[in-house]
């Protein structure tokens, strides 16, 4: 199978025939697309370092979640902006808080979506980490029981699926046994198993007001120079009961996707974050790169690597491409 007998090429020369050899395709329905939900009301704030993304307001969510689903985009996942934060996120179990709210406002007007929420307490609390504080560093056993009242209170108001993304250890566990006590056994865990302390997260913690107020989140997020510890993160997850794991973010870490996939027979996600989002719509705003082109390549590569399942802020741009 050598030169000049075989000719890659041969099978390259026209459209059709590289649509019959294709590996990979891109779906509508591997993309999930984040939202962001403010207390406010009638309100649509652009987000300025992530073009074509808001804080939406409950009441602008019906509009909103009919045009998702209409692109045919199963399923969303939300993330809070609340009035009110303190030292322990006490609004993260808000039964009218703005996730709760708007999981009801959802369900209602598209009630084929599939919501699900992002379990965390960094949004909640003021100074901005993703659990309680003690001695400057995030207390993990006693976060583990608001993480748990949280995504009670998520499933209590119509949520499908949680997705915990704190990175406290022993999470996925505590959560699923507060969720089977209440009686909610069906109700899936998308775990941030492999969730890395990144600088890709920047556009987002504009986004959702979450900034830690002091210090950083590498005493809980994981190191981007690892990879064997995804697998034991993951591991762990899958023993403590997730039904999917994730790997975030997506491009910078598409070897640790594939890892995860060859390890596990597990749906895989993979979270194209904000700022692999933001770089691509700020190339595209100079000149620099076809925008479309470079969205497309990107999401196929993270399928491509092993992802089911790509959360990304791109979710309706593609949407429209693949529904030409
Ligand atoms: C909350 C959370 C973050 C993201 C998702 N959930 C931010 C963080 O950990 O600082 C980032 C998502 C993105 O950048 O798009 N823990
Ligand atoms: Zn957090």
């Amino acid at each position: 199978m050598n030169f000049p007998n075989y000719r890659p090429r041969r099978l390259r020369g026209s459209e059709t025939l590289r649509r019959m050899v294709t590996e990979t395709t891109l779906s509508v329905d591997n993309l999930i697309l984040p939202l962001f939900v403010t207390y406010e009301k009638n309100t649509k704030k652009p987000i300025g370092s992530m073009p074509g993304h808001f804080q939406l307001s409950v009441d602008n969510l019906a509009e909103e979640a009919r045009e998702i689903a209409s692109l045919g985009i199963p399923g969303v996942i939300l993330f809070g902006i609340p009035e009110t934060k303190d030292e322990v996120g006490t609004s993260a179990f808000d039964e009218d808080g703005p996730v709760q709210s708007a999981i009801k406002a959802i369900k209602d007007a598209a009630p084929e979506l599939c919501v699900i929420t992002d379990v965390c307490m960094c949004e909640y609390t003021s100074h901005g980490h993703c659990g309680i504080i003690k001695d400057g560093d995030v207390l993990n056993d006693a976060t583990l029981e608001l993480l748990s009242q949280e995504a009670l209170s998520h499933v209590e108001a119509g949520a499908d699926m949680v997705a915990p993304s704190d990175m406290m250890d022993g999470r996925i566990g505590a959560i699923r046994s507060t969720l089977d006590r209440e009686g909610f056994t069906n109700i899936p865990i998308m775990s941030y198993a492999a969730k890395y302390a990144s600088a890709y997260y920047g556009p987002f913690r504009e986004a959702a007001e979450s900034t830690p107020e002091f210090g950083d989140r590498r005493s809980y997020q994981m190191d981007p120079a690892n990879s064997d510890e995804a697998i034991r993160e993951a591991r762990l997850d899958i023993a403590e009961g997730a039904d999917m794991i994730m790997v975030k973010p997506a491009l910078p870490y598409l070897d640790i996707i594939r890892r995860l996939k060859d390890e596990f027979d597990y749906p895989i996600a993979a979270y194209n974050v904000s700022g692999e989002y933001s770089m691509i719509k700020a190339a595209e705003e100079k000149g620099w790169i076809d925008g479309e082109r470079t969205m497309m390549e990107t999401l196929l590569s993270i399928k491509r690597a092993g992802a089911n399942t790509i959360i990304t802020y791109f979710a309706k741009d593609a949407a429209k491409v693949l529904n030409k």
